[in-house]
Formats: structure tokens, sequence, C-alpha cells
């Protein structure tokens, strides 16, 4: 990597990636990209074809792990491990980022690979999108549903923009009930918990009125067995949802990175068809498509391109 090759990701280029005007950006989203170090460099030659190495050996060992019901020990026991350290280290919420959230790895970006210098940016950029995202969909909700809410911490960053607003967490790990409980009493935040499982949603479960609905990274886990998921979003009308998703669509089978990100997906059984479908929903005027963005992705696929919509 050439020394001259050394990027900033500043808020002017924040605002463009979110199709926004950089002065509208939210005083937090403002905030966090002040206070994190964005700076990265665009990987090439013998480091970027040792990358491309990596993601074929990967893809050719066929020992990726494959998503579906059977995952959800491995969730629980996940989660337990983040709620163990979080009550270790006298409830320091930097314990509740997941685990997939990988330092040091290089990171897709504007179609390249690069690698950042701080090993926090892809938490920090999912910090600068929550805000934004949250600010500009949430503020008219009265309840905000995270499906898939893993250890709380996107409902946690809710909860910083609209101390009022009420908080539910849904999983089908147990775990994450177990985390929320804790975080409610120490943070003293306006947050519960559901156990709730995507494959068989609780049809006698009920969304609030003026309802938003988040998910991130979770769908992807879906596989292909997304539509009771979003029966049940049409049933129960939320007023806007927001997925932060891989979205297997999106990527052009003529680039290299997207096309091994097609390949990754594949093998792990994650979200495919979910945006043609939601696409023919729109057709038949059932949803409004509202916003879909590629912000960034991890080693092995764009995790991180966000689509609003909502039910009509
Ligand atoms: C990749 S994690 C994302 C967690 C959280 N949204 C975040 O941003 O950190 C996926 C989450 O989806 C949950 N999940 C996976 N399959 C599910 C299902 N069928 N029903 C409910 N939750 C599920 C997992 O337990 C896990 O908490």
């Amino acid at each position: 990597m050439k020394k001259n090759n050394i990027h900033n990701l500043s808020s002017k280029l924040f605002a463009k990636i979110f199709n926004a005007k950089e002065d509208n950006l939210p005083l937090l989203a403002k905030q966090a990209i002040k206070k994190a170090n964005f700076k990265y460099q665009i990987v090439e030659g013998k480091e970027y074809n040792e990358a491309i190495l990596k993601i074929i050996k990967t893809l050719d060992s066929k020992n990726l792990k494959i998503a579906g019901p059977h995952r959800l020990a491995d969730w629980e026991n996940g989660w337990k491990e983040n709620l163990a350290e979080f009550r270790r280290s006298r409830y320091n919420l930097s314990q509740l980022i997941p685990k997939f959230v990988k330092k040091g790895e290089y990171i897709r970006f504007q179609s390249d690979f690069i690698k950042p210098e701080n090993d926090s940016f892809e938490n920090d950029f999912v910090t600068v999108m929550r805000y934004y995202l949250f600010t500009k969909y949430y503020k008219k909700a009265n309840t905000l549903y995270e499906f898939g809410a893993g250890t709380g911490l996107n409902l946690v960053a809710a909860s910083e923009i609209f101390p009022k607003m009420k908080l539910i967490g849904l999983d089908w790990a147990e775990s994450t009930a177990d985390i929320i409980n804790v975080l409610r009493e120490k943070l003293n935040i306006n947050i519960s918990a559901k156990r709730f499982n995507l494959f068989k949603p609780d049809e006698e479960y009920h969304l609030d009125k003026d309802s938003g609905v988040l998910t991130i990274g979770t769908l992807e886990q879906l596989g292909k067995n997304f539509e009771p998921f979003i029966n049940y979003l049409l049933k129960n009308k939320p007023m806007i949802c927001i997925n932060v998703e891989t979205l297997y669509e999106i990527y052009d089978q003529e680039n290299l990175l997207d096309y091994l990100a097609m390949k990754y997906s594949e093998q792990r059984n994650y979200l495919r068809g979910f945006l043609s479908y939601l696409k023919k929903l729109e057709a038949k005027k059932k949803i409004k498509i509202i916003d879909i963005r590629r912000t960034f992705g991890s080693f092995y696929h764009d995790g991180y391109t966000y689509l609003v919509w909502k039910p009509l």
C-alpha cells in the first residue's frame, strides 16, 4: 500500500453516501464522525490479491456456518458470553458489541477493499448510520421494534435520540431478553424484550399503532424463508421499516468483490430474494419503497445496505 494513499471518511462523504445534505446530518451523527478516526487506505496490488485469495480459499473450504433454524443455540451462547462480559466489566456497553464485528479486517467500501487506520471503523460507521437513519425515519414513531435485537445496542442508540420512545427488542434467543432486562435496570431506559421466532411469527402479538420496525443483520439469517415475516408486517402495518442487511440482488455479477459476496451469501444461506419480493409487493401497491442505499461491508459481504419501506 502506498503511503500517499490515505483518505478520510468525512461528514461530506457520509452525507453523499446517505444522499443527504451535510448540514442536515443530525448532531449526534456529526459528533460521532468527529470523535472517530475514519482514515483509511485503499488496498491494492499484492495485499488485494492476497485478500481475494483468502476469500476464494474460504469459499472452497466449504467450512462456512450455514444460517437456518439449527443456529439458535449458537446465538444463545454468543449473547450469553456478551452478557457475562458486560457484567464482569461493570456494565461497559462496549462489551455488548457482537463478536462478529471483526477488528483489523479489510472493509468493503465503494467497490474497493480499504484498510482502516482504526480497528473500530465498522462499529463507528454503524454508530453514525444508526443516528442518521433513526433520526430521519423514526421521529414520528411511538414504539420501535427491533427484530433480532441481539445485545440491544441498536435500541440503546435509539434511546439516546428518543428518550421517551417505547423500545422493544425481539429475538428468538432468550439471552437477548436477559441482556435487555439488565439494560433497562442499569441504564434506566424504556426498553423491554419479547421472544419471537421470525420463521414462525407469533400472530397473536400485535404491533402498536405508529410503530417503527428495525432489523440489522437479522434477515440475513433467514435465507429465502422471509415471507412469513413480511406477511406479519403487512398485517401489522408499522409506520416505517428499516432493514440494514446484505441484499443479494444489489450485487453486480460483473464486479469481482460483488461476485464473491454473492457466492458467500449462497454458501451461508443468507438472505436472497428479499428485495425482489418487496419490489413485487410495491408493484402490487402493497408497500412503498422509500430508499435503498449501499453503505459499506465487512470482509466477505456488504452487510450494511439499508432499505427503507412501509406497508400501504
Ligand atoms: C447478526 S445478529 C444481529 C444482532 C443485532 N441486530 C445487531 O445489529 O447487533 C442476528 C440476530 O438475529 C437473531 N435471529 C436469527 N434468526 C432468528 C429468528 N429466526 N428469529 C428471531 N431472531 C433470529 C439472532 O439471535 C441474532 O440476535
